[in-house]
């Protein structure tokens, strides 16, 4: 048989190694779409998972008596820019047309309030904000555990994204009640006063503005959280390669 010219065995062999490369190429970006997807399964919902929600819009939904809480949740559906709000007596059931859910109540005995504790349970599978306003210090293990106790009572599946608490002035009628209270009566005394007055005038601007800061950070954080999954996710698509071409 006739030996193939050189020219002809080169540009047989391109068009292999093309196919190879093109095949590679192919199986790569495979295992990319893949890996990101079971990445994001695992740790944060999928748009699949929650319905096709629509990218970047927030549900804020909040419980006010006195309009500390409703003054704070304005403020974050201000700045989260395409928002829907509800009072907690008034939000739908099905969130999974939201990106993001912030959920904001005031605290009473320590926890977040009887309206939002019995909506808590009906949220699930979502990206949670909490925010919270309350006579003590943002910064005090009352407040904390609060938060705790907001998570703990939210329904399977969701993922809590930030925190957000300031002080609140405290219900006149309350206060009234409370300024007969006797040294022994934990809501009464001179360290109760201090609280009240430190309480009297939020939320204040700061406040505001902290909040919407918070919404700020969150999108960061979600950006963030987004790009560490791709780069993630292009690492072990990576590996995987490497493992299949050993095969
Ligand atoms: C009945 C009652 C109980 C409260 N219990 C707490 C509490 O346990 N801890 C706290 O820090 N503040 C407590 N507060 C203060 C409120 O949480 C605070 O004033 C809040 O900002 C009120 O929110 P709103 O204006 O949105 O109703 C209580 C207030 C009331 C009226």
């Amino acid at each position: 048989m006739a030996k193939p010219a050189v020219g002809e065995a080169r540009s047989s062999d391109m068009v292999t190694l093309l196919s190879i490369y093109i095949i590679r190429l192919f199986t790569t970006t495979l295992i990319v779409t893949k890996v990101t997807v079971n990445y994001k399964a695992l740790c944060y919902d999928t748009e699949s998972e929650r319905g096709g929600c629509e990218m970047g819009k927030w549900a804020v939904i909040y419980s006010s008596v006195t309009g500390n809480t409703r003054t704070i949740a304005e403020a974050i559906a201000e700045q989260a820019g395409d928002a829907d709000v509800f009072r907690v007596q008034d939000a739908p059931e099905d969130l999974s047309g939201y990106e993001v859910v912030a959920l904001g109540y005031w605290l009473r005995l320590g926890q977040p309030d009887p309206l939002m504790l019995k909506y808590l349970p009906k949220v699930h599978d979502a990206q949670v904000v909490f925010f919270q306003t309350h006579g003590t210090a943002p910064t005090s293990e009352h407040a904390i555990t609060s938060f705790a106790r907001a998570g703990y009572n939210l329904g399977p599946g969701c993922t809590i994204l930030g925190t957000f608490g300031c002080r609140g002035k405290i219900n006149p009628a309350m206060l009234a009640k409370r300024k007969n209270a006797g040294p022994d009566d934990p809501h009464g005394g001179p360290k109760s006063m201090e609280r009240w007055k430190l309480a009297s005038t939020h939320p204040d601007a700061q406040d505001i503005a902290d909040a919407k800061d918070l919404v700020d950070r969150m999108k960061h954080k979600m950006v963030m959280r987004d790009r560490f999954l791709a780069k993630k996710a292009a690492k072990m698509a990576a590996l995987q390669q490497k493992k299949t071409d050993k095969d």
